[in-house]
């Protein structure tokens, strides 16, 4: 709702300073300024110039992996029994509706220990979602997360299934990575406080450009002037400044050198934060950025992650799409050696032979004190050779 009033209120102003066509102050387009000059216009005043990619946008896992709390948004049901999540005979935790709001309600014996409104979500709920609360202007955790592959509501990955547990607290790098941009401040207790005011939910289209207030004043004020300005598009950067606008979120989670949101696309990501060593194992649940880096396919051409993503469009699960891009650089018939002996259309599919879906070793999702957890699944970015997973996916097509 808050996301559609300020939507408005942009949009308007853009309007404003196309009519008056009067050379306009950055900051009258900007919704949030930051230290140093540089403001945000948000996401709906790009939307003039550039519907397309606006439009497609709308619909992408980046965009929606971070939200407020409405109906559309909560993937979980509130549904009369199919709202609760129950630790033991004892222990329960209740997700209740009233009008507007949503809340997780923690019963111990049959009696309410605490209940809180859910206040941010975080995932597009292709693999799952996790719920945070205000408490003032700090954010917590709360106890119970959804996961898609059983479309249900599951306890929060890494919490123990023995308790309720309301106080996690949420550092700003969560929203760094699920966000554009959330103004927030470290306490001398180490406790992290946000402008509820100044956070823009999703990744969004200045996320991956930078703060765009001035690319949107100019042009507004000089509309036949077709040379952009005042913006950042990767493409134009070197190899490893295109990477790292990726790696920011997609190498695993990093050693934080300077404060979430100080670095912008184009700058050198080592210069505000390091890949950790415990990503070293290239785990797949991520790090797209270190398993590409380690395939042969990276290392003997100048791919990066465009190369086979338009990050414009959702073009998940789209196997075919994918195989194409892969002959940009594989054109020739006789590139795959595998030969397959059932009439199998090697095209339509490189990617489950090549790229397989792996189970995450980090990422695991305990259902209740009887049942095993449950891993994720993500697609390894190591382009390799796998017999075994060939095998399985050969198999199944039998
Ligand atoms: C008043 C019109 C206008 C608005 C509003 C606008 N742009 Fe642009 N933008 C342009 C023009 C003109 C160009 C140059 C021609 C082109 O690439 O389409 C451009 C180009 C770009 C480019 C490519 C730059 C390059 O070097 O290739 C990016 C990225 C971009 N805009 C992002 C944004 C974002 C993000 C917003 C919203 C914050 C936005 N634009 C709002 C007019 C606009
Ligand atoms: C600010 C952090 C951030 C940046 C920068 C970022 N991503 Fe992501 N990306 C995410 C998050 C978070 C998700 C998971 C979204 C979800 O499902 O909730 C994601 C998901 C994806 C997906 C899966 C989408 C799907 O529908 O299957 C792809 C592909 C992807 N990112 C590619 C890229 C590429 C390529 C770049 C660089 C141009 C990039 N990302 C930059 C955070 C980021
Ligand atoms: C370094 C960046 C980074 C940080 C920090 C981070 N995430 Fe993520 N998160 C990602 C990326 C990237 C994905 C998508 C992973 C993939 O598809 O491999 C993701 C996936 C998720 C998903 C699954 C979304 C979906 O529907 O697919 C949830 C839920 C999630 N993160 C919650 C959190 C929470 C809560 C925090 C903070 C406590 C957090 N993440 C911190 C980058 C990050
Ligand atoms: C996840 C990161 C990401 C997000 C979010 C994103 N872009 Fe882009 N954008 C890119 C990348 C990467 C390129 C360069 C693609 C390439 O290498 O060809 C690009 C290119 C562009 C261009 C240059 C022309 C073109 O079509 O390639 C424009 C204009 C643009 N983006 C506008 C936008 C606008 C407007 C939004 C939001 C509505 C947006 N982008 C959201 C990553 C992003
Ligand atoms: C930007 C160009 C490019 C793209 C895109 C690309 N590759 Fe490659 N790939 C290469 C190069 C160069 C090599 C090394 C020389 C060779 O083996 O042909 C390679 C090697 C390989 C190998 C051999 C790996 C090994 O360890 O022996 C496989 C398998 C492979 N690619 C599959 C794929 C698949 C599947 C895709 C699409 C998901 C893909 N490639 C996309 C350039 C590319
Ligand atoms: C059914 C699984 C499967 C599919 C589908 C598949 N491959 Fe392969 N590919 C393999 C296996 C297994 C090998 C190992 C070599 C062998 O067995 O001869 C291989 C080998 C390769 C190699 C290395 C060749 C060399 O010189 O060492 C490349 C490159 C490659 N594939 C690319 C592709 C591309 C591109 C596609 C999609 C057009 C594709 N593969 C589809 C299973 C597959
Ligand atoms: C050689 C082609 C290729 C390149 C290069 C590539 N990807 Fe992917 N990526 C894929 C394919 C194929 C998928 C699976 C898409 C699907 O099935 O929905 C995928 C899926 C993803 C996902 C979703 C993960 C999941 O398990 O659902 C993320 C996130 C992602 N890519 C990020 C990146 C980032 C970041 C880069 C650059 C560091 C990158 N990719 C480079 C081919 C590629």
């Amino acid at each position: 709702m808050r996301y559609i009033i300020l939507s408005s209120i942009v949009t308007l102003i853009v309007l404003g300073s196309i009519m008056c066509t009067t050379t306009q102050p950055a900051s009258k387009a900007s919704i949030i300024e930051l230290p140093g000059g540089k403001a945000f216009a948000g996401a709906a005043a790009c939307q003039s110039c550039h519907q397309d990619i606006y439009k497609d946008t709308r619909h992408t896992a980046h965009f929606l992996t971070s939200s407020l709390p409405d109906a559309e948004h909560i993937k979980g049901s509130f549904v009369f029994g199919k709202n609760k999540f129950v630790y033991n005979e004892d222990m329960e935790v209740v997700m209740s509706r009233m009008a507007n709001k949503f809340y997780q309600t923690g019963y111990v014996n049959g009696m309410p220990t605490q209940k809180e409104a859910f206040g941010v979500v975080i995932g597009s709920g292709r693999m799952g979602q996790t719920y945070l609360y205000w408490s003032g202007n700090h954010l917590f955790q709360l106890p119970i997360s959804y996961f898609t592959p059983i479309h249900d509501w599951a306890n929060s990955p890494g919490y123990s299934i023995n308790y309720i547990r309301f106080n996690r607290p949420v550092p700003a790098s969560c929203i760094e990575c699920h966000g554009t941009y959330a103004e927030a401040q470290i306490l001398p207790d180490n406790s992290t406080v946000y402008n509820k005011q100044k956070i823009l939910y999703g990744v969004d289209c200045e996320r991956c450009h930078g703060p765009g207030a001035a690319h949107v004043a100019y042009h507004a004020a000089h509309p036949a002037d077709t040379v952009p300005q005042y913006i950042v598009n990767t493409a134009r950067l070197d190899r490893q400044l295109r990477l790292d606008a990726c790696a920011l979120c997609h190498s695993g989670i990093r050693n934080m050198i300077q404060p979430a949101f100080s670095y912008q696309v184009g700058q050198h990501l080592n210069e505000y934060s390091t890949e950790n060593p415990s990503n070293g194992q290239l785990d797949v649940h991520g790090n797209q950025y270190g398993l590409l880096t380690a395939s042969k396919c990276f290392k003997q051409s100048q791919m990066d992650c465009s190369s086979c993503h338009n990050v414009h469009k959702d073009e998940a699960k789209n196997p075919r799409l994918f195989s194409d891009r892969c002959m940009n650089c594989h054109a020739r018939k006789d590139t795959c050696t595998f030969r397959p002996e059932n009439g199998l259309v090697l095209a339509n599919n490189c990617i489950d032979c090549h790229m397989p879906a792996m189970a995450s070793a980090k990422i695991t999702f305990k259902m209740d004190q009887h049942k095993e957890a449950i891993p994720d699944l993500v697609r390894t970015h190591r382009v390799a050779i796998y017999p075994e997973e060939t095998k399985a996916f050969v198999d199944k097509l039998h």
